[in-house]
């Protein structure tokens, strides 16, 4: 049994609990290596639009392309809990239209679903967690708002904005969600939402108080072409790596290196006669 969302629900570190470590995964090997690694989350983040699908924003992403990351990961059978990204215009139209598509993550292989937005969602919240379906919470920066916002900005600057960041917290934890995370907002409110609330945040740049933290894999890694966010650590350099290999390969087979005696089958000996 993976881990669940009662169980994250649990995870606050100021009741002493380890902080949840959470990374995005789009793909079986991806989910295989990164629950060998021991993360506590998997997210098939919209992010999966930017980063394996060549988009610009998360905008370009349906619930059926979505469902079918989902499954990749679910036959990982991750220990990890995962959590599915509903897209953009998933749960905007209408609550029962919000809950079929909750629904069919689900189904895919998802054990909650993940929605951006502070307050305004609460009704929609309500009508997927009606369904018994987890729900964790998204505030901060939405990309999913970034016609909206004019750009990948870092919110809650103002003291107005930090207090209705807080006031959208504490909405979504009264509404029900069982985690959420904040994204690119300075450190002290970071600090201050996680302080006011009884259920784990989990931060992506929102400073290092946090109950947990996500970043995405292919940042992680090194396998973006594109200039990583301020809050970014990058683990390795799988992207040269990958080049590397391939260039070999390509060198060894323009040199005739490749396939060596040893990475080809035996002849039989009758077709030697
Ligand atoms: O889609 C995603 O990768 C996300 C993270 C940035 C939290 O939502």
């Amino acid at each position: 049994m993976s881990i669940s969302a009662p169980e994250l629900r649990l995870r606050k570190r100021r009741n002493g609990a380890s902080p949840i470590v959470m990374v995005t995964a789009y793909d079986e090997p991806g989910a295989r290596y990164a629950d060998a690694a021991g993360v506590d989350m998997l997210l098939v983040g919209d992010s999966v639009a930017n980063v394996v699908l060549g988009h610009s924003d998360t905008l370009h992403i349906s619930v059926e392309e979505m469902c079918h990351h989902v499954r990749a990961v679910a036959a990982a059978k991750p220990n990890a809990h995962i959590v599915a990204d509903m897209p953009w215009m998933s749960y905007h139209i209408n609550d029962r239209e919000s809950v079929r598509n909750a629904a069919s993550l689900i189904r895919a292989g998802a054990h909650s679903v993940k929605l951006e937005g502070g307050s305004v969602r609460r009704d929609v919240i309500r009508a997927v967690l009606d369904a018994e379906i987890p729900v964790m919470g998204h505030i901060g920066l939405t990309p999913q708002s970034v016609l909206a916002l004019g750009g990948f900005k870092v919110q809650g600057k103002t003291l107005d904005a930090a207090k209705l960041l807080m006031e959208d917290a504490l909405v979504l934890q009264e509404t029900g969600v069982f985690s959420m995370v904040i994204e690119a907002v300075p450190p002290i409110v970071g600090t201050q939402i996680t302080q006011a609330l009884d259920i784990p945040t989990v931060g992506i740049g929102a400073g290092p108080d946090t109950d947990g933290q996500v970043l995405v894999f292919h940042d992680l890694l090194g396998l973006t072409n594109r200039k990583p966010a301020k809050f970014v650590r990058q683990y390795a350099d799988i992207g040269k790596a990958i080049t590397d290999a391939v260039a070999q390969y390509a060198s060894d087979v323009r040199n005739g290196s490749f396939p060596s005696e040893s990475e080809v089958y035996a002849n039989p000996g009758e077709l030697l006669n």
